[in-house]
């Protein structure tokens, strides 16, 4: 049995009798059966969205009489005093009550009597725990697109800073044009957004309340499903009990996003992995985000990249597995649903420790311009400039790319680059080249001259940073106002 979040636990079967549901029960549960089938272990995360979706439901049933506004009232102290006492960590749950749910309801009875079994009128644990789900997963939308905009910012900041340091921009990694460091950056700033509109889709998703589902078809008793979904501050209500009971769609969202977003991050962090080793040299990590070697002196390693690059492989696998176990249920809940559970919390836990880290550490890294800029002008970055040089003089493009391939053939075998070469011998190659074909050459104005929309020339990425920065400013998502 796995131990979460510290709280103590006792491991003894209290007996058939003792079981919440032991009534038709002539025979103790096999311990190795409690084993496989307990979630209390890992599903004790939910304790405070437990708690209070049965306070909203002990709510309503008072409100609407289906028990007395003494009763209600109980329940409701009841809950409260253990929702303190589950913050601070000191409610002790047993496996032989298997679930938070069953843990909880105990827990109450203990606390204030018999009247504390009305709790569970008009309610299933099919109801209860997506419930509970749902409520879990909106809060940790809304704490993911949170921490993505601090990501954000980060890249912001880094690139207000560097809108005219220039680098190679690579494809098939090799050095194609060259670009602006801003603009680079920004292109995260972009993919990230992205992500808090998946986040955003996600939470929306799981603002819908299941609660009042019943076990699958609803219930006899007078409840008011929109009370309870208000007082929870749910947006909607599922249209129909089978499909409330069922659903983990809005897991699975999440998941997705989660997934999109550590891909993301994964390429990020293994473009600083390359940029910060020895061979690229464009980027140093601070020392307090950086770790050492314990055989190698000279060692500085990128573990916090390599960390976040490797860690997209759990998320990615906790997504597969969950449209596994879902694909062949039928409807409506199967016991395989109490699967989704530890791969969400996993998923959390992981977004958590890396949308963590990754704000500062990029903020404080501090880049090498002088070494990019070798990097350009040691390359034919600036090969297509010549090629948009004849072509802007009449030349079919095709014949100029022609061309400059053959002067860049010419100029690799002596090992110079293409503005090492004579006016003259650029001249051999086509006679509309003139003197003008450096200031073409110079990377800084082959950058500046990019001026299409969304194009790496500085003031239009001067126009992209203050598009990032109002988009930034926003509200990352209407939804996002509850849970
Ligand atoms: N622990 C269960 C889960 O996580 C709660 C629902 C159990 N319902 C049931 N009918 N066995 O899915």
């Amino acid at each position: 049995m796995k131990e979460r979040d510290g709280h103590p636990m006792n491991h003894a079967d209290n007996g058939s009798n003792a079981r919440l549901w032991g009534g038709r029960f002539a025979e103790e549960t096999d311990a190795r059966v409690h084993a496989l089938n307990a979630s209390i272990g890992f599903d004790q995360k939910l304790v405070l969205e437990d708690i209070d979706g049965s306070i909203a439901h002990a709510t309503m049933l008072g409100e609407v009489g289906i028990i007395s506004p003494e009763e209600a009232k109980a329940i409701v102290a009841g809950l409260k005093s253990l929702r303190a006492d589950a913050e601070r960590g000191a409610l002790t749950y047993q496996t032989a009550d298997e679930d938070i749910h069953m843990n909880i309801e105990r827990l109450l009875i203990e606390r204030v009597g018999p009247v504390g079994g009305k709790l569970h009128t008009a309610r299933s644990r099919n109801d209860q725990v997506a419930l509970d789900m749902h409520l879990f997963v909106r809060r940790a939308a809304n704490a993911a697109m949170e921490q993505i905009r601090a990501l954000q910012a980060a890249l912001l900041k880094q690139a207000e800073a560097h809108v005219e340091t220039i680098l190679p921009g690579y494809t098939h990694l090799k050095r194609a044009q060259p670009v602006s460091l801003a603009h680079h950056l920004l292109a995260y700033f972009w993919m990230l957004e992205r992500d808090v509109r998946r986040f955003c889709a996600a939470h929306a998703a799981a603002d819908v309340s299941p609660l009042g589902a019943g076990a699958l078809a609803g219930t006899t008793f007078p409840i008011d499903r929109r009370r309870t979904a208000e007082l929870l501050g749910l947006a909607g209500l599922y249209e129909n009990s089978i499909d409330a009971v069922s659903d983990r769609d809005f897991v699975l969202d999440f998941m997705f996003a989660a997934a999109t977003l550590m891909m993301h991050l994964s390429r990020l962090a293994e473009e600083f992995i390359m940029w910060s080793s020895d061979e690229f040299g464009f980027v140093e990590l601070p020392d307090a985000f950086a770790t050492g070697s314990s055989i190698m002196p000279q060692k500085k390693n990128p573990d916090v990249f390599e960390l976040v690059r490797g860690k997209s492989g759990r998320v990615f696998g906790h997504l597969l597995a969950l449209l596994t176990v879902l694909k062949g249920l039928p409807l409506a809940y199967n016991k395989d649903m109490q699967e989704d559970k530890e791969g969400l919390f996993d998923t959390v836990e992981t977004l958590d420790l890396v949308l963590g880290v990754l704000p500062p550490l990029i903020e404080r890294l501090t880049f090498r311009p002088e070494v990019m800029r070798r990097a350009v002008e040691q390359s034919f970055a600036n090969a297509t400039e010549l090629a948009d040089y004849l072509a802007a003089r009449g030349m079919p493009f095709r014949e100029a790319h022609a061309i400059v391939g053959r002067l860049v053939r010419e100029a690799q075998a002596r090992g110079v680059p293409l503005q090492a070469l004579s006016l003259q011998e650029l001249r051999a190659a086509s006679p509309l080249i003139a003197e003008d074909v450096y200031t073409a050459l110079d990377p800084v104005r082959a950058v500046a001259r990019r001026t299409s929309f969304g194009g790496t020339g500085f003031d239009e990425v001067r126009r992209q940073l203050a598009a990032a920065r109002t988009v930034h400013g926003s509200r990352p998502c209407r939804a996002g106002q509850t849970g």
